[in-house]
């Protein structure tokens, strides 16, 4: 059991599942539209999930040493790739959405789902890319750690503001997720300050 959780087990693993829920939920629903629609929720969500620990993977293991966080550090470029995958499902299901009823998918977005869910994809894709060795190497440390600093705090504005707009808006169990987010970034930035505090300490020192 413990193999099928690491590096690209895992990736396999969760692609497995996911694509077995999201064929089961759409046929198993009478109306094509509602079943791509709980596609689309359930990509939504599990890309959060891991989304979410893959971001605070190396916060949580500074602040807290056991097992579980030792596990999300080692596999944290992998909970990425399966984010990413996740929310490549998640594409595909708006596409199909989109196609299949234009009028309702109209209803269901606006202008800052497209600004922010396309700014949030461009980055998905170029994390994507650039978790492979050739690519990485290519644009180099500095680069790399820069694209995924900046994409990781991009697709965390687009989760947490959608869900704030639908805690505000939906249902007040959106709230959970706003308080999740709100965590993570903040466990994040205190992450942050103390790396970039020790830095100036050890720059003093030497
Ligand atoms: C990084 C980019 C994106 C993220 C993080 C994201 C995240 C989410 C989340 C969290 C939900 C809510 C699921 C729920 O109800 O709990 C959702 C639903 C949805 N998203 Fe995305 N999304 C992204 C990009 C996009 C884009 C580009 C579009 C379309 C232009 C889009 C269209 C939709 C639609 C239509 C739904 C509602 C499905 C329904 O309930 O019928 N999303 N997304």
């Amino acid at each position: 059991m413990k193999v099928l959780l690491q590096r690209w087990n895992l990736v396999v693993l969760m692609t497995v599942i996911l694509i077995g829920l999201c064929v089961s939920v759409i046929y198993s629903n009478q109306d094509l539209v509602e079943g791509v629609r709980a596609g689309i929720r359930i990509t939504a969500r599990s890309s959060l999930i891991m989304f979410c620990l893959a971001f605070v993977a190396s916060a949580l293991q500074a602040v807290l040493k056991n097992n579980f966080t030792a596990w999300l550090q080692q596999q944290r470029r992998f909970l990425g790739l399966s984010f990413g995958v996740s929310h490549l499902i998640h594409g595909i299901l708006i596409i199909a959405f989109a196609r299949l009823d234009p009028i309702l998918f109209h209803a269901n977005t606006n202008l800052s789902t497209y600004i922010f869910g396309i700014t949030g994809y461009v980055f998905i894709f170029l994390m994507l890319l650039t978790s492979f060795h050739g690519p990485s190497q290519w644009i180099g440390p500095a680069k790399w750690k820069a694209l995924h600093r900046t994409g990781g705090y991009v697709i965390w504005f687009v989760f947490f503001s959608g869900s704030l707009k639908r805690a505000l808006t939906v249902s007040s169990a959106y709230w959970g997720i706003v308080a999740v987010l709100a965590t993570v970034i903040a466990l994040r930035l205190y992450y942050r300050h103390k790396k970039i505090e020790k830095f100036k300490t050890l720059k003093f020192i030497y």
